[in-house]
């Protein structure tokens, strides 16, 4: 647990780099776990290969596994005017969004947090990607959603918080982001490297004891044994998985496809594409059998909830795992 806690702290410089140098921060993350003890205790013993063999970065190329040519604006071109302000202001809700959205959100996440490198990073549902694919129909709330309306799907889930209002400042800062983000980009919906890559189903069934296995070799380090994430003067460092400061059970981390492909695709942090499809899918199962918050369209009991917003295989609310009945902790907190 020391190393873990050091390493947190060496990293409490993160929450104010974040406004300057994010880019920074990631590099001394990947030369720390390059060449820190990190690497030694987490990885070196189970995974002896990835010495050798150095896995993708995601953080240097990001565009490794997902075939995409799309490279977004720097951000030292974002314009010196009042369109450049709002781009800007798109940007910090994205990196610090409990600090710039206060407002709209109920746990310690930031967008960022899924949607990594402030939202450029192809295969991380990046955000020039999703930029041109909207309007477009949602099985989620049966309609056609604008990209302001995708928006506030997060914040209310995923941020386990409430909707900014239509036209507000947070929504238009955020779209303004996301369409100078995707400048040169065509309007199409199939573009390459949206969402996560695609992962084959696993060989073998997802399975807890698996999954809790490769948690424990390969994430503890960072989200804590008890999934809670590590933070720094209350700033989140490694941010939760699971538990009351994570993203609830509407959130579309919590289907465990969903996870495992972006897990595949981003995790361990810094080592891409290292897990074999079989661990993303085993750590994701394992994931997303824990407690957290109450879905915010609770419809008065856990089974009701998930016969209608959870008949998927790839959702465990309302399902009993280990003997434990996913989702029975009463009605959603008011906010
Ligand atoms: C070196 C530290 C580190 C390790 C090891 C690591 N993560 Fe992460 N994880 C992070 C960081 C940092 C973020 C946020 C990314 C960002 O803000 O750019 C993150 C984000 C996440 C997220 C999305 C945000 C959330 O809280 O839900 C998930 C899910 C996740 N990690 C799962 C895993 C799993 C599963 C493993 C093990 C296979 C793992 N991580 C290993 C550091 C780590
Ligand atoms: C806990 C992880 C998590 C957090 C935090 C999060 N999101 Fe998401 N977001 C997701 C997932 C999962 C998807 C679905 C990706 C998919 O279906 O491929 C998604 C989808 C999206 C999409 C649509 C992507 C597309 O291509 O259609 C947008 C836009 C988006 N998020 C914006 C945000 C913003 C803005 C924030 C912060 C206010 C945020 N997200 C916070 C996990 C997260």
């Amino acid at each position: 647990m020391t190393t873990s806690l050091s390493f947190a702290a060496r990293f409490a410089a993160r929450p104010s780099s974040l406004k300057t140098s994010r880019a920074a921060f990631k590099l001394s993350l990947l030369a720390f776990s390059l060449t820190g003890a990190f690497v030694t205790s987490a990885f070196a013993a189970d995974a002896p290969s990835a010495a050798t063999s150095a896995p993708p970065k995601s953080e240097i190329n990001a565009a490794v596994g997902t075939g995409v040519k799309f490279t977004p604006p720097p951000e030292s071109a974002i314009p010196d005017d009042e369109f450049g302000k709002m781009v800007k202001l798109g940007r910090n809700i994205m990196l610090d969004t409990p600090k710039y959205a206060k407002a709209y959100v109920g746990n310690t996440l930031s967008c960022v947090n899924c949607h990594t490198d402030a939202g450029r990073m192809a295969g991380s549902a990046p955000l020039w990607a999703a930029y041109v694919s909207y309007p477009a129909y949602r099985g989620k709330n049966k309609k056609v959603n604008t990209f302001e309306e995708r928006l506030q799907g997060c914040f209310m889930y995923s941020q386990n918080g409430k909707a900014p209002a239509l036209g507000s400042e947070p929504l238009v800062a955020l779209e303004s982001y996301a369409y100078w983000l995707s400048k040169g980009l065509p309007v199409d919906e199939k573009v390459a490297g949206r969402g996560y890559p695609n992962l084959p189903e696993p060989a073998q069934a997802p399975d807890y004891v698996r999954g809790q296995k490769v948690y424990e070799a390969k994430c503890i380090v960072c989200h804590a044994a008890n999934g809670g994430g590590q933070y720094v003067n209350g700033e989140t460092v490694f941010p939760p998985l699971w538990g009351a400061k994570s993203f609830n059970w509407g959130a579309g981390m919590g289907s465990y496809k969903n996870a495992a492909k972006f897990i595949y695709a981003n995790m361990p942090y810094g080592m891409s594409y290292s897990l074999t499809p079989q661990e993303a899918w085993d750590v994701a199962y394992f994931m997303d059998a824990q407690e957290r918050p109450q879905d915010p369209r609770w419809q008065g009991s856990v089974a009701a909830t998930r016969a209608k917003f959870h008949d998927s295989k790839f959702s465990l609310y309302g399902t009993k795992v280990n003997g434990k009945l996913l989702g029975d902790i009463g009605a959603p907190k008011v906010r």
